[in-house]
């Protein structure tokens, strides 16, 4: 029997209408300009006004990417929803996303593998498509994650961003996904967590809060060498080279952290997509927003071979090998 490929269709993706710049964030916490530039590339970030969800981004970002696909969400029997900071316990975001799209009957669920999630949500969407489960499928990344930032703690906060992006896949003969990889190693959590939830408690401590903590140093030294490797066992699992790549679009946290990856697949930066200096890092969003600009500024063309790949709490890491 041919071999299903699952092929991205199209691209959407939708940021908070309000930008704020590392200037604006002077005024706040004794950081610089300078300091977040040189540090991360970040030199921007948009935030989700008030009343403004995970959920509304995803819909904006889903609604685009349906109509750059030419697709009616009646004729998706899937929505796979990339996601740290779901609108509510439950429903899942996906679910309130498939009522608002009008996609009801399909099944939806969101994954939560923190930075990693839009990465796992394609794994798993190109599962379903691969069995013959499914022939059109939603996959979103959504992240509201300036909701859990400490608005006085200069180690994260400048770091952080809101955003979402979405693809529709569907079954097809031609590539297609090649290869997608998923990893996680629990034990590391407590080097880029949140310590608080339903079972544990709401508990808003001292050391409980609602808040992001990280050991920024470690997890940048953790996440270069895991991207290393993540990137040969994605190229072995295609049966490809590093000069078969024509696009990396990696997630979007850290500038230095992109270059160490580009370095190692020897791809000059004018082969990488770069989008964290406009918003920072959006977690599951990430990647799925540089896809979108990739694609939207006629940077990728069909037929050019993509490595996506991401890095984030849990620790998670997963990557995917397609030709779009
Ligand atoms: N402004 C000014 N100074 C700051 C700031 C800030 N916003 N934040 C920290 N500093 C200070 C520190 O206090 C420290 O001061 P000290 O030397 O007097 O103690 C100094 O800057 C240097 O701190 P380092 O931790 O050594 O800086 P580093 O070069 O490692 O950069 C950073 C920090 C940007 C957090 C980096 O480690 C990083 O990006 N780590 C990865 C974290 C990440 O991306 N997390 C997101 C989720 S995981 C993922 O998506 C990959």
């Amino acid at each position: 029997m041919a071999p299903i490929y699952s092929r991205i269709i199209a691209t959407g993706s939708a940021l908070p209408e309000r930008a704020v710049s590392n200037a604006d964030l002077e005024k706040i916490v004794d950081t610089s300009d300078e300091w977040i530039r040189t540090r991360t590339g970040i030199r921007q970030r948009h935030i989700a006004a008030d009343g403004e969800t995970t959920g509304d981004l995803a819909f904006l970002a889903a609604q685009r990417a349906l109509e750059a696909a030419g697709v009616k969400a009646s004729e998706l029997d899937l929505i796979v929803l990339g996601t740290t900071t779901p609108d509510i316990i439950f429903p899942s975001t996906a679910c309130l996303v498939q009522q608002r799209l009008g996609a009801n009957g399909c099944a939806a669920f969101d994954v939560n593998a923190a930075c990693s999630g839009f990465m796992y949500a394609l794994g798993i969407a190109d599962k379903f498509i691969k069995s013959g489960q499914s022939k059109k499928v939603l996959v979103i990344g959504a992240e509201t994650l300036t909701r859990m930032v400490d608005w006085n703690e200069r180690e994260t906060c400048v770091l952080f961003g809101d955003g979402a992006g979405a693809v529709v896949l569907e079954a097809s003969g031609e590539p297609g996904i090649y290869a997608t990889c998923m990893h996680a190693d629990g034990g590391y959590k407590e080097l880029l967590w949140n310590p608080v939830g339903v079972s544990v408690g709401f508990r808003d401590e001292p050391n409980h809060g609602v808040r992001i903590k990280m050991a920024g140093r470690e997890v940048f030294k953790v996440a270069v060498k895991t991207l290393d490797s993540l990137v040969d066992e994605t190229l072995e699992a295609a049966g490809m080279h590093e000069s078969d790549i024509d696009w990396l679009i990696p997630h979007q946290a850290n500038l230095r952290i992109i270059e160490a990856t580009a370095k190692r697949l020897q791809m000059p930066m004018d082969r990488v997509i770069v989008t964290v200096d406009q918003h920072a890092n959006t977690s599951s969003g990430s990647v799925p927003l540089a896809l979108d600009y990739a694609v939207r500024s006629g940077k990728v063309q069909r037929g050019q071979n993509l490595l996506l790949e991401a890095f984030g709490g849990g620790f998670t890491w997963a990557s995917a090998l397609l030709r779009y």
